[in-house]
């Protein structure tokens, strides 16, 4: 937890940036997986956290624009409560952890609220995710959860992501340790790369370093051999020597800011010379964007310039043709890379995604494309100093779209169907880092994850 003052300062800079009303902020609570009492991993809602720090469930929190009241809605703990969970601090305790002065039982938010409601107040939430906040918040507000998103507050998701867009420095340490930790989940994956390994057996053990170092996998792992599926959550294979080997996971510190990583390994330590070249124009393209990467820089641009180095490292390998520039403006790039560049992370591995991806990756300047492949960019507007995004790139070769273009002549003046024959049963290649922008440029956070094809062949199999 941050020091009481962070929290008490975000709240009143979130009361600076509202115009009146008063926002409501709902606590996450368990979800059963099978019944009530076996429930899946707790996580506490991020914007929660980031205004209330507190990690636990039962919680709600309001903050008064108009009266500048900040009170947080939970209940103490009971005799039985005790015997179950061991001794538990007040909630007036846990509140003075996170600078708030005010607290009350949970079942005065309900009257609370109505009061607000009878008065004609404004009443700021945020577009919730979870069932059990829908149903709560239609309790509360009386709106049907089919109309929950359309009545949440613009004006507090723009300044929820203004102010969660710029981590401070204390939030930069979080994502180190989150990026630590991720360091020795892909290392260990590199070393256990070989044929004959189980690719479940692989992904396990990183989910045992993500939770044995920090609070857990940031999110489902990516492992396989299958990397041209973009997120393929089987893990059922056995790696073959000549496949290469996708790894996108990352691991989520004690106080939940995340760090997400991919790597591409050759299995058995050896990159083949088709996967080799296919693999310098992927890493080519990730140090591009991160040499473009500086605050006043569309995440935009350093996209399509990203996408001009793929296109014109496969047009050196005789797999695209034509003009670079044209091929991208045409989209013929999003055969081989029908992803977006990277995306914000936080205290969420796609920081603030629930908030609305469009306020969070786009402005009034710069808008979404909808062309494929630039379609899938989560991020294009200027980039800030402070903002943490990802960087990540990828080749892939999905037979599946191949044929789909082939078909329908789709950029048939910028891609060679001829010459792609040979790498239908190539996979696919994502490189991946995190970084932090700085008014010069940009950092690479954590120790840098052996991404060299060099570093790579050195620690695959290494004991
Ligand atoms: N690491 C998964 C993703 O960025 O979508
Ligand atoms: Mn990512």
């Amino acid at each position: 937890m941050f020091d009481p003052k962070i929290y008490s300062d975000r709240r009143g800079r979130l009361k600076e940036l509202l115009s009146d009303g008063l926002v409501l902020l709902l606590g996450n609570n368990d979800v059963p997986m099978n019944y009530t009492d076996n429930t899946y991993h707790f996580r506490q809602d991020s914007s929660f956290l980031y205004y209330f720090g507190l990690d636990f469930q039962g919680l709600a929190g309001i903050i008064d624009i108009d009266k500048g009241d900040e009170i947080l809605f939970g209940n103490d703990v009971e005799i039985e409560d005790i015997i179950w969970m061991g001794p538990q601090v007040s909630l007036k305790e846990n509140a003075a952890k996170v600078g708030c002065t005010q607290t009350a039982p949970y079942r005065e938010l309900f009257a609370h609220i109505s009061k607000a409601i009878s008065l004609g107040r404004k009443i700021h939430f945020l577009p919730p995710y979870r069932g059990e906040n829908k149903l709560l918040l239609q309790e509360l507000l009386g709106i049907h959860p089919s109309k929950q998103k359309e009545y949440s507050s613009l004006e507090l998701v723009k300044a929820v992501i203004a102010m969660r867009s710029v981590k401070d420095a204390g939030e930069v340490a979080e994502i180190k340790k989150a990026c630590a930790i991720g360091y020795d989940m892909h290392v260990t994956a590199m070393k256990m790369a070989m044929p004959g390994t189980w690719e479940q057996k692989i992904a396990g053990t990183l989910e045992g370093i993500a939770s044995s170092q920090g609070s857990a996998s940031a999110y489902p792992i990516i492992l396989s051999q299958h990397g041209e599926t973009l997120h393929n959550h089987s893990h059922a294979e056995i790696l073959r020597e000549g496949k290469l080997m996708v790894v996108d996971a990352g691991a989520e510190s004690l106080m939940h800011y995340a760090s997400d990583f991919t790597r591409t390994a050759p299995v058995g330590g050896k990159f083949t010379t088709q996967q080799r070249e296919i693999y310098d124009i992927v890493l080519a393209a990730n140090n591009h964007a991160t040499s473009l990467s500086k605050a006043g820089t569309t995440y935009l641009s350093i996209h399509l310039a990203a996408a001009e180095v793929i296109a014109s490292g496969l047009k050196e390998l005789g797999i695209m043709k034509g003009d670079v520039k044209d091929a991208v403006k045409n989209g013929a790039h999003a055969l081989f890379f029908p992803h977006g560049l990277g995306h914000m992370m936080g205290l969420d591995v796609h920081d603030m995604e629930d908030l609305g991806q469009i306020y969070v990756g786009y402005d009034d300047e710069i808008r979404p494309v909808d062309q494929f492949g630039t379609a899938y960019l989560r991020l294009g507007k200027k980039l800030e100093s402070g903002n943490v995004i990802t960087n990540e790139p990828g080749i892939y070769f999905i037979p599946a779209l191949i044929d789909k273009w082939k078909a329908e002549n789709i950029n048939t003046d910028f891609i060679n169907f001829e010459k792609l024959q040979a790498y239908r049963d190539f996979g696919g290649i994502r490189l991946e880092d995190d970084l932090l922008i700085t008014a010069t440029g940009s950092e690479i956070l954590g120790e840098r994850v052996p991404i060299t094809p060099e570093e790579i062949e050195a620690t695959v199999g290494k004991k």
